[in-house]
């Protein structure tokens, strides 16, 4: 039995296909916890509806007290923004911008209360179903404990590595591409980069809008990203 952890942003609907999976056995697994940068996620609820623990870290709320009070900041003890630049190919000698320094700080803030929810749950894998944050190596690697096993999934909508970012069926579809899709990867530090575990595609015809293929699309994460799970 897998234990799933799963972070999410949103409506939930990939959530619900790993939930729906594992009930029906597709997966040999359970999810453990689910946890959402946003109180307001609906996918909060159905987690909820299904008995399964939620926690919330309010990445708004942290940005925002950071940019009224930046000395203020509540720092992790175990956190070296040098060392974290570095990871990310910043200069690792403190010379990067105001807007990084935010960026570094506000992130391990926000992470290091992921990593504090977490632990209470012990879980194999984490996936991000729907997370709309950007993971900092401070938290990747307090997650990847050992390096050659890699343990944080994504699900992103596009056939990587075309249209890395927030909005795949929308660049996709804007590109005027014929064919669009899903990717399901293992995160590293870059931005929808890492290592491809499964790919879905389907047809953009010229009846299509924006709508139709993101519902095209996510009929496809829903199957794809359980039998990445199993695998
Ligand atoms: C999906 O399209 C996923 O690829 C992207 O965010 C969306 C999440 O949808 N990363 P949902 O919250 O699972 O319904």
């Amino acid at each position: 039995m897998i234990r799933i952890g799963a972070l999410i942003s949103g409506s939930g609907t990939n959530l619900a296909a790993i939930m729906r999976a594992c009930d029906e056995g597709r997966i040999d697994g359970k999810v453990v916890f689910v946890g959402s940068d946003k109180p307001d996620a609906a996918g909060l609820d159905k987690a909820a509806k299904k008995g399964l623990p939620t926690f919330v870290v309010n990445y708004k709320e942290i940005i925002e007290s950071y940019k009224k009070d930046p000395d203020s900041a509540d720092l992790p003890q175990d956190f070296d923004i040098d060392v974290i630049a570095a990871r990310m190919g910043l200069p690792g000698d403190g010379t990067f911008s105001d807007r990084d320094r935010a960026f570094l700080v506000t992130r391990a803030i926000a992470e290091a209360r992921l990593l504090a929810n977490m632990a209470k749950w012990d879980f194999d894998l984490l996936v991000l179903a729907g997370f709309m944050r950007k993971l900092t190596p401070y938290f990747i690697d307090r997650v990847n404990i050992d390096p050659l096993h890699p343990r944080i999934m994504n699900i992103h909508p596009a056939i990587l590595p075309s249209f890395p970012g927030t909005d795949g069926y929308g660049d996709t579809f804007r590109y005027g591409c014929r064919v669009g899709g899903c990717t399901v990867h293992f995160i590293d530090y870059g931005e929808d980069t890492g290592p491809i575990i499964g790919q879905r595609c389907f047809s953009i015809t010229p009846d299509d809008t924006i709508e139709t293929v993101k519902e095209k699309g996510l009929m496809l994460e829903w199957e794809l990203y359980p039998e990445c799970i199993q695998l």
